[in-house]
């Protein structure tokens, strides 16, 4: 990751601040954790900055476009450029089948298909009209999606419908983009243990559907994400890379 510059969306906590431990363990050179909660979120980057990293944040929501490109155009003006943008920011509330309401669809629908897909915007726009750092290589945006998107999953069907749409839309986007030297990918985990999934209370239920037997370590997630984000990555885009343990297969 060096001589990186990120956005993380979704990086006050659970999965989006294990990637960006993990990219600046591998020397990334800065980081903008955008998030919609600001208490959380200048805890956690006050914690970063006090290890010596260069961490901002952004407080922002990315349901609406005007927001979202605001928050991406003050990570932007903090960071000088941005070289590569992760979408973590997601919510998987659970509801039954048949009694999943507007208001819950508008929810859901807000956050994770339009919150990712306007800042993918952002940056494509961005990355576009930056000058290269990388030979071939303008930008790289990751999107996490999810297992759910692929196996049927009642308990929480309009989540999963999302997370569907965003497979779809990666690789939309990677290829409109692919001219311009942009890589777009997602990574789908399997459950893996945050402290909002922890909390949600469904990890045992995953762990014993799952071949390995047991819910991943974020970190164990991140690692993928990372890879497909980094500058060792300069050949694969419109990927869903699936990290599920073997459930995907069960
Ligand atoms: N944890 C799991 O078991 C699991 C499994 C598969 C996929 N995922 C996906 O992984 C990603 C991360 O999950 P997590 O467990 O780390 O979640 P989390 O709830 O711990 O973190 C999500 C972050 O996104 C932020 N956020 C939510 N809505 C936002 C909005 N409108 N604008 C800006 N920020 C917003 C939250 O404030 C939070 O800090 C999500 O996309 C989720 O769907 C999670």
């Amino acid at each position: 990751m060096k001589n990186q510059r990120v956005v993380i969306v979704g990086g006050a906590t659970g999965l989006g601040l294990s990637i960006a431990k993990l990219m600046l363990a591998d020397g990334v050179e800065s980081i903008a954790l955008i998030d919609k909660n600001g208490p959380l979120l200048s805890e956690t980057v006050a914690s970063l900055k006090s290890e010596g990293h260069r961490v901002v944040g952004v407080e922002g929501d990315i349901t609406r476009a005007s927001l979202a490109k605001e928050a991406f155009q003050n990570a932007v003006k903090e960071l000088g450029r941005v070289d590569c943008l992760v979408n973590s920011a997601a919510i998987y509330p659970r509801k039954a089948l048949l009694e999943i309401s507007d208001d819950d669809w508008d929810l859901e629908n807000a956050v994770n298909i339009k919150g990712t897909y306007h800042m993918m915007v952002a940056a494509v726009e961005h990355m576009r009209s930056r000058p290269k750092v990388e030979a071939h290589i303008a930008g790289r945006i990751v999107n996490i999606t999810s297992v759910d998107a692929f196996k049927a999953h009642p308990q929480n069907a309009h989540y999963a419908a999302t997370k569907a749409a965003v497979v779809s839309l990666t690789k939309s986007f990677a290829q409109e983009v692919a001219k311009d030297g942009i890589l777009v990918n997602s990574v789908a985990p399997a459950g893996f243990a945050t402290e909002k999934a922890k909390k949600a209370g469904f990890l045992g239920e995953l762990a014993a559907a799952n071949p390995l037997g047991r819910a991943a370590e974020p970190e164990e997630i991140a690692q993928w994400v990372v890879m497909m984000a980094s500058a060792r990555n300069t050949y694969a885009t419109g990927e869903n890379v699936i990290v599920s343990g073997g459930y995907i297969y069960a």
